[in-house]
């Protein structure tokens, strides 16, 4: 069986540099894209760009900033000449009650996912609409079809960009752009911090999961987003694929 196949796109990819969106960059590289990567950790950017060589471009940067956005779809423009794929994967937030969390949990939560979603979307129309097989993936959670306690801003921020996605989705099919979702379930660096901090909510996830394990990002999410990237799921877009080993059922 062939697998979904990459050859001739560029794509940029947020949080790239580690965990989900690593394993997507060294996919998406091995299936023959081009990427650009826009991480704030340097040292594992430099060290995936020096693996991957002349298919990778590393930018140090916040997805907060606009002026970042701005710029990685620029370079996606001058290194590999436009843009086909974003995939919108970095994200932070900090956990607990709800009426504990501040005004900066709720502003980092939304400034580095759902604001950092919509600026890269906007930064990107022009080489989307232009790749003529644009393809925008978004990362959702669990955590908000879910309910998670002690993830209020994030849940609300994760929700939020699946209805963006959805909207999007419909306004931006006239220019062949699709717009779909991804909530993964991995075992991350990321994760591994919430169990270490929160050890029977992760021991609950775990065991609600149907397939019995917590995803590989390599294995088991980075295909997942490599399908909506590609040809394959052309006549998809405003959907949200649960890569969760079935532990919910969207309707
Ligand atoms: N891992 C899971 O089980 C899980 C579950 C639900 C949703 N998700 C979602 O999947 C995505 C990836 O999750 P993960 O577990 O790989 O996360 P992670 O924390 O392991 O990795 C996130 C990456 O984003 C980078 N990053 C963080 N803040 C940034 C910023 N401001 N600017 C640029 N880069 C930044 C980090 O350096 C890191 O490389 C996120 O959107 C997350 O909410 C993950």
């Amino acid at each position: 069986m062939s697998t979904p196949s990459l050859a001739g796109r560029t794509a940029l990819v947020t949080g790239g540099a580690s965990g989900i969106g690593g394993a997507v960059t060294k996919l998406f590289v091995d299936r023959g894209a081009r990427v650009v990567v826009v991480d704030l950790q340097e040292e594992a950017g430099e060290a995936l760009a020096r693996q991957l060589g002349d298919a990778m471009v590393f930018l140090r940067g916040d997805v907060s900033d606009r002026a970042v956005a701005d710029t990685a779809v620029a370079t996606a423009a001058e290194r590999f000449g436009g843009l086909d794929v974003l995939v919108n994967n970095a994200s932070v937030s900090r956990q607990r009650p709800f009426e504990e969390q501040t005004a900066e949990d709720w502003d980092l939560a939304m400034d580095t996912s759902l604001y950092a979603t919509r600026n890269f979307m906007l930064a990107a129309l022009p080489e989307l609409r232009a790749s003529g097989a644009g393809s925008v993936i978004n990362f959702g959670s669990g955590a908000g079809l879910d309910g998670q306690p002690n993830q209020a801003s994030y849940a609300a921020t994760k929700e939020a960009i699946r209805g963006l996605s959805r909207v999007v989705a419909n306004e931006w099919a006239q220019h062949d752009i699709r717009v779909n979702v991804v909530c993964p379930m991995a075992l991350t660096a990321g994760v591994a911090q919430w169990a270490e901090a929160r050890p029977e909510q992760y021991a609950q996830s775990a065991a609600k999961v149907p397939l019995g394990r917590f995803g590989d990002p390599d294995e088991d999410v980075a295909p997942i987003v490599a399908f909506l990237a590609s040809d394959d799921s052309r006549y998809m877009t405003g959907q949200t694929l649960m890569a969760d080993g079935g532990a919910i059922k969207l309707r």
